[in-house]
């Protein structure tokens, strides 16, 4: 048989409420707490909602990839006819997600064939001047001299070339995906 179920706590509180002046005073209080409370929850929840679909991503399986320093591994068969890449492996170990090659770029410069606009299709890429200088342009940023120790991204699509680099120039380059298209806007 069902029963009657008892006034609960809260119940009676809002009854006693309505009978007090203070006792409304304070039950105001308590409801403006509980909306500020319900506030940062939400918000709490709005940051677990961007952070969910990156935890739940479909991730390919990657495998630990090492790789040390050897000479033979630069090897001139990458993008740009004038550098020598020596590619760290990541590519396989990511299946496709990343590559990262350490760049030397070979000296001296000759501009007419280096310093042409174009730009990456990737969703990522970034730079890091391990050795050397190079001078590059970005469009929206123009000119920057990037130096041992300097590091940079290039957002998606950002149209850029190189101006000018030191003949002993050695780049480390990371770039998702490792598969990626390059337009030339120069001839
Ligand atoms: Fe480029």
């Amino acid at each position: 048989m069902a029963r009657k179920k008892p006034k609960s706590r809260a119940a009676s509180k809002t009854a006693a409420s309505k009978k007090s002046p203070a006792r409304k005073a304070a039950a105001k209080k308590t409801a403006a707490k509980s909306t500020a409370r319900k506030t940062i929850k939400a918000k709490d929840r709005k940051t677990k909602a961007r952070a969910v679909p990156a935890a739940k991503r479909a991730r390919l399986k990657q495998r630990v990839a090492v790789s040390h320093h050897r000479e033979e591994d630069f090897k001139a068969d990458g993008l740009r006819a004038y550098a020598k890449y020596r590619d760290l492996g990541f590519a396989d170990a990511t299946q496709g997600l990343a590559q990262a090659h350490v760049i030397r770029l070979i000296g001296p410069c000759d501009p007419d064939e280096v310093s042409k606009l174009h730009f990456h299709d990737v969703e990522f890429q970034m730079v890091y001047v391990l050795k050397g200088w190079v001078k590059t342009y970005m469009e929206g940023q123009g000119e920057t001299l990037m130096e041992e120790g300097s590091a940079w991204i290039q957002p998606p699509g950002i149209k850029h070339l190189i101006m000018d680099y030191s003949d002993d120039v050695e780049l480390l380059e990371v770039i998702l995906p490792a598969e990626f298209e390059t337009v030339e806007l120069t001839a």
